[in-house]
């Protein structure tokens, strides 16, 4: 008996040619695996690549299967790599820096684009934010209009391009400007000029990459009426929780890197309101949730529409920025991480004058003393650049602690019900009864293997030097309290003398 694409997702996949964008990032590593290990029969999939750090694109590839994500794969399926198809390109050129021929190949061939490349850095150059994020989204629906059988094109944009509405529902709002002339203007004017139109634009995004990924949800709107489009917008996006692994993650960005400094010690106050809701989503949810509005597209005979389908793949369970900051530190008490070089503890306030005031106090000045210390002792002093870097992140993170939004998920739960029985494990997006502690745990041992580096096996020693650094907190804590105590009684004391 034939399956039909209907009744299963893979049997839609089978023999379908895939144009995979932002392949080497966070979710294109995810989706890659997921994609050849839960459908096997996929035909190819060209991924753009671009040489990076001295490396060719073929050279990435075999790094990036080299990771312990696809360990799993080389278990079950190691010759579906070969269904990897690097392709030469750049999102930050015009025409996506194909050559002639591989555009060729791919106009042929592709039948389904995932395009999930941006540069997802929030203080870019606006030039930069628009050529790798707006006129890139362009270009994909230019190429995506001569490929012969496409069947569907997935935007991967973020759940929050709408920031100026507290409720998101699943469509496009109108845009913020149009992106026709931002585009012209970003190609025409140089880059000392566009920096004064950037002020200007950031009075409707809170940064640069929020502006450029707004316009190109409108890229997608505009070609929707020849194209077969769909947009899924994930929130902040997490460690895995199940697939392919528990707690995948190779990613620092955004409020991963602060739960790092936190759990290490380094940032001790955040800018922060703590009783806003963090909205996060983990990484192999989203894939799900993409390959399955795939399909959903990929089966719908296409007519033009005015406007494309768009899924916002949020939290299903609202965690406070206090209560996720709380549960972590109480995590990596049974999981510390290495060379923590204060008890994790971070105070969140949302007073900026008492953010300042202990951002001095707490890291710049203990940054500039271990520096001295290190400098003195021969090493190379470091803490006061990584202070300052982990400032840069801890404000642009902070912009979506002092706002709350709430998602619609209409259409997320129509598609999750639309799953066939028998593809619900495989696929099902739904994580409502995730056990926050266990997940968080999961996440703090991946972030400690795959993102730091640290060998399990030296979790005693981690133990141990935490348990150090406890009792060396405890007692500086207790010689500047009985300080401060004395120097207060002998001041008194002078007064009432
Ligand atoms: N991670 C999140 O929390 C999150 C949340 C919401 C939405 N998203 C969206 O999800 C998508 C994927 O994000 P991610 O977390 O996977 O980001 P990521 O890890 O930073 O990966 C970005 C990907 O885009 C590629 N890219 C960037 N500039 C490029 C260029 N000029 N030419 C070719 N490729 C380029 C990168 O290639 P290189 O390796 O060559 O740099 C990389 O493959 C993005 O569209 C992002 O906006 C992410």
């Amino acid at each position: 008996m034939t399956i039909d694409s209907a009744n299963s997702i893979p049997a839609f996949y089978a023999g379908q040619s895939i144009f995979l964008t932002g392949a080497t990032g966070f979710l294109g590593k995810v989706f890659i695996e997921k994609i050849l290990r839960s459908c096997p029969d996929v035909r190819e999939i060209f991924l753009l690549m671009r040489p990076k750090k001295g490396l060719s694109i073929n050279q990435r590839l075999e790094k990036i299967l080299d990771l312990p994500l696809y360990e799993k794969l080389r278990d079950e399926r190691a010759s579906n790599f070969e269904k990897l198809i690097p392709i030469s390109g750049d999102v930050g050129e015009k025409g996506l820096g194909l050559s002639t021929a591989d555009r060729q190949i791919l106009v042929e061939r592709v039948t389904i684009i995932i395009h999930a490349a941006a540069n997802v850095k929030f203080n870019n150059s606006l030039k930069c934010a628009i050529f790798s994020n707006t006129r890139a989204t362009r270009d994909i629906c230019i190429i995506a209009q001569s490929m012969k059988n496409l069947k569907a094109l997935v935007y991967v944009s973020t759940a929050f391009t709408h920031v100026n509405n507290p409720f998101i529902e699943e469509k496009v709002y109108p845009p913020i400007a149009d992106w026709r002339k931002m585009i012209d203007m970003a190609e025409s004017l140089d880059e000392h000029t566009l920096n004064i139109f950037t002020a200007k634009c950031l009075d409707y995004a809170p940064n640069t990459y929020i502006f450029s990924k707004n316009l190109a949800e409108n890229v997608i709107q505009d070609y929707s009426s020849s194209l077969p489009c769909a947009i899924v917008r994930p929130s902040f996006v997490m460690p895995s929780l199940k697939e392919p692994m528990p707690g995948w993650i190779d990613n620092i960005y955004g409020p991963i890197g602060l739960f790092i400094g936190g759990g290490k010690g380094l940032i001790r106050v955040a800018c922060c309101n703590k009783s806003v809701n963090e909205d996060t989503v983990p990484v192999d949810i989203v894939i799900k949730a993409i390959i399955v509005v795939t399909w959903k597209l990929g089966l719908t005979t296409f007519t033009a529409s005015p406007t494309p389908f768009v899924l916002n793949c949020t939290d299903q369970k609202y965690v406070t920025f206090e209560d996720g900051i709380k549960l972590l530190f109480s995590v990596t008490n049974e999981v510390p991480l290495e060379g923590i070089v204060w008890i994790p503890n971070t105070i969140l306030t949302d007073n900026f004058i008492l953010f300042y005031i202990l951002t001095i106090l707490l890291h710049i000045l203990p940054a500039i003393l271990a520096d001295l210390i290190l400098y003195f002792s021969g090493r190379r002093p470091m803490l006061v650049r990584l202070q300052r870097k982990l400032y840069v992140v801890n404000r642009a993170v902070s912009y979506f602690s002092f706002h709350e939004w709430k998602f619609s998920n209409t259409n997320e739960l129509a598609v999750m019900s639309s799953i066939p029985p028998d593809n619900r494990d495989m696929f099902s997006f739904d994580y409502s009864d995730v056990d926050f502690r266990e997940y968080y745990k999961n996440g703090i041992i991946g972030a400690k293997q795959f993102l730091l580096h640290e060998d399990l096996n030296r979790l005693d020693a981690a133990k141990a030097h935490s348990k150090r650094v406890h009792l060396f907190v405890t007692i500086v804590e207790t010689v500047i309290s009985i300080g401060v105590l004395w120097i207060m009684f002998k001041w008194i004391y002078s007064y009432t003398l």
